[in-house]
């Protein structure tokens, strides 16, 4: 099968133009990558090539040794990928010991993998393991309104997370389990990529202040999903604290007590604090 054929290749190309059209993607902005499942990579493996020199991923990822991922190119625009995959995706193998990688498919110009590898190949690297193989994709979007908040709010899980409940009933239905916040880094490197990782041990989105947002899931879907509906709730927040300086009425912790109850969720007491 031609690689461009395959489901999850448009599926990925899919969800790529969906974050560009939220307007996400400015530029190069963002970078999304996929773990290719074996049966994924045996139907395609006559188009893959081996005779490109090994990389350094500039992190170690054993858990992921043997893995294949389609993942975006450094300095590729996420508004070209649907005109022209081959050039701004590609397909990378990850060596045994967990340390570097090949391009097996595309990046056609002499591309490379998003300056983000190290924090991708982490997170997927943890969610593997906690998720028994069940969460395939990593992505990262400069999301506009959470951006924003991280100039506003405390930079800690516990106010990010109820605060973006608060202002959409469905937040503690679609991430029950919360969300983290990282303080400003540089971004592209291995240190970023260890404290991001750390915390997708608890959570499946993470916040970068004044860059945007990592998520993780099972499939393309619930990844672009929870990555929406967090931004959504953000821009709903960013509106509320623009109109008045002080919510008139709001979901209680009474009220996200109930909720757990009836969606059968568990939300962590710790952030059900009372405010003043
Ligand atoms: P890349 O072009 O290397 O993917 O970087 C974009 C980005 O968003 C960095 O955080
Ligand atoms: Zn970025």
């Amino acid at each position: 099968m031609k690689v461009l054929d395959a489901k999850f290749v448009q599926g990925f190309i899919r969800m790529a133009d969906d974050g560009f059209q939220q307007g996400w993607h400015e530029r190069n902005g963002g970078n999304l990558s996929y773990r290719i499942k074996d049966e994924e990579v045996d139907e395609i493996r006559d188009q893959l090539s081996y005779d490109r020199e090994w990389m350094p991923i500039g992190t170690e990822v054993p858990g992921l040794a043997g893995e294949y991922f389609l993942v975006t190119g450094t300095g590729k625009y996420f508004r070209n990928v649907i005109i022209d995959p081959e050039t701004n995706i590609g397909i990378i193998e990850v060596d045994d010991k967990g340390v570097n990688y090949r391009i097996c498919w595309g990046f056609t110009d002499g591309g490379r993998p998003t300056s983000e590898l190290p924090t991708h190949l982490m997170n997927h690297e943890v969610k593997k393991r906690q998720t028994n193989g069940k969460h395939r994709v990593i992505y990262h979007a400069h999301t506009t309104n959470t951006i924003a908040l991280t100039f506003v709010l405390p930079l800690t899980d516990e106010v990010f997370t109820r605060e973006l409940w608060e202002m959409a009933t469905e937040c503690p239905v679609v991430f029950p389990e919360g969300l983290g916040v990282v303080g400003w880094m540089v971004p592209g490197g291995r240190e970023i990529a260890v404290e991001t990782s750390k915390l997708m041990e608890k959570y499946n989105a993470v916040i970068w202040a004044h860059h945007g947002m990592f998520c993780s899931g099972e499939d393309f879907d619930l990844t672009f999903g929870l990555m929406h509906t967090i931004e959504k709730s953000a821009e709903i927040l960013v509106k509320v604290m623009s109109m008045a300086p002080k919510k008139l009425q709001t979901i209680t912790p009474d009220d996200f007590r109930k909720l757990a109850v009836g969606f059968k969720v568990e939300l962590p007491e710790r952030f059900l604090y009372e405010k003043e």
